[in-house]
């Protein structure tokens, strides 16, 4: 599977960009676009580097080879959303979801819940079994966004220092 794979997603006027490092500064404006979430998450504003974390940052064991970020684009390639992920872990048909994020400016008219569909069903045609994820505790918002989409508490892991922040981490999981 390459880089720029792709899938399609359940929403007329937006399509879904495969993203590699180096696409990591046309990025920078969605990531001011979402500074809410990066101030809440790392108790700072986005910069050039928040970005590169990004696409350098892996799980234990995994390499960038593992790593898929996918953008979400308006028609006229603006991007207004990002789904980041790491293949097989933390293990084998299971993909772990590192960052979904939609521009503040866009939030509430569906976009996450079609992005999430739509790469759900492409995870299950490449035969993907499972999906899992950690939620900020205190982001309340995504607790109920995973949780509507049939995301099932497993554990809570931390606390966890992120920038100057430390947290604890609700770990969902959910069969496809
Ligand atoms: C969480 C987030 C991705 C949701 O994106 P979104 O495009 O606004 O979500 P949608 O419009 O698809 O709405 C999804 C659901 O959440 C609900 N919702 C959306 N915004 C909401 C809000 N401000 N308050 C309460 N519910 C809300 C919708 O009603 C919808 O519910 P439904 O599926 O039962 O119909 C977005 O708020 C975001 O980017 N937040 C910052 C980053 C973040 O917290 N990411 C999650 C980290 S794991």
């Amino acid at each position: 599977m390459d880089k720029a794979t792709t899938f399609p997603i359940p929403l007329s006027g937006y399509e879904i960009e495969g993203l590699t490092g180096i696409d990591a500064p046309r990025l920078v404006a969605l990531y001011r676009a979402c500074s809410d979430y990066i101030v809440l998450e790392r108790g700072q504003p986005p910069d050039a580097a928040s970005v590169d974390e990004e696409f350098e940052n892996f799980p234990p064991n995994r390499t960038e080879a593992d790593k898929f970020v996918f953008g979400l684009k308006t028609a006229d390639g603006e991007f207004v959303g990002l789904l980041a992920c790491d293949r097989d872990y933390p293990r084998a048909g299971c993909w772990w979801i590192s960052l979904l994020m939609i521009d503040k400016a866009c939030r509430g008219r569906g976009l996450a819940r079609a992005l999430c569909d739509g790469f759900f069903i492409w995870l299950k045609s490449q035969h993907v079994q499972r999906v899992e994820l950690g939620v900020l505790v205190e982001n309340k918002q995504a607790l109920r966004f995973w949780q509507v989409r049939g995301f099932e508490p497993i554990r809570i892991a931390g606390p966890v220092s992120i920038g100057a922040k430390q947290h604890m981490i609700q770990v969902f999981g959910r069969s496809l």
